[in-house]
């Protein structure tokens, strides 16, 4: 990435893709305007995953896109996966441990995916939550939890997360100076939401983001997906 003067650090589904007008309206703003935005997509999705959404929906090439609730890293133009944080990442991770304490729990379906950089599974009810994460802290396996929509829980490298792979980029590329704005709809994005840079929760967010504490960097959009980070780039950076 070049050094970045403004920069949009946004989730994807539910967040920048779900209002297809207000995208289109949101990328010929930016298109119309002085300064370049670089854009930071991260997501939940597995890498193909995300690949195939970006081609879907015709969204614009990310200098940088992060996948699996920011346990990968990928920098473009060719997307290749940054090592050093994979060797951070995998550091004191225990997968197969997990899936195992796992399949002891009741009501915890674990998600079809190609990939063991975080253990993620379907989770009906937050007693369900609950007794997993007791079960892991017994064990004193190093991880992250992360619940989204009232059905999504990841269990993740202790040093990874979508607000951790933020920071580490935004170190890596010095942007820290840009103009930035994090958006996004759900659990899994609190992280991010919370690391201290402008934000915005998108209209449509889901009801564990519409409950978390206010705070001044945190925009609450009236409009759903990239309507609301429209709404919110307004409000931080158009001065
Ligand atoms: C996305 C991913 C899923 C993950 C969820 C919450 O929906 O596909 O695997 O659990 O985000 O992070
Ligand atoms: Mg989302």
């Amino acid at each position: 990435m070049k050094r970045a003067t403004h920069l949009l650090a946004t989730d994807l589904d539910g967040t920048f893709v779900g209002d297809r007008q207000g995208l289109d309206e949101l990328l010929a703003f930016y298109n119309s305007q002085e300064y370049t935005v670089s854009l930071v997509y991260i997501t939940g999705r597995h890498y193909r995953s995300a690949l195939s959404l970006i081609e879907e929906e015709n969204l614009p090439l990310p200098e940088v896109l992060v996948t699996d609730v920011g346990t990968e890293i990928h920098i473009g133009p060719s997307l290749e996966k940054d090592a050093e944080w994979e060797t951070r990442m995998l550091e004191h991770w225990q997968p197969e441990v997990i899936d195992r304490i796992a399949a002891t729990v009741e009501g915890l379906e674990k998600q079809d995916l190609p990939v063991s950089n975080r253990c993620s599974y379907y989770a009906g009810d937050l007693t369900v939550v609950e007794t997993f994460e007791k079960e892991l802290l017994a064990a004193e396996i190093p991880h992250k939890l992360i619940y989204s929509g009232g059905r999504d829980l990841d269990i993740l490298p202790a040093a990874s997360g979508k607000g951790a792979a933020l920071d580490y980029i935004l170190d890596k590329f010095e942007a820290r100076e840009a103009k930035i704005l994090v958006a996004g709809d759900s659990g899994n994005d609190l992280e991010m939401l919370s690391l201290g840079l402008p934000s915005v929760i998108v209209g449509n967010a889901q009801p564990e983001l519409l409950e978390s504490a206010e705070s001044p960097l945190i925009f609450r959009a009236s409009k759903a997906c990239a309507g609301g980070i429209q709404e919110a780039w307004n409000h931080f950076h158009l001065k």
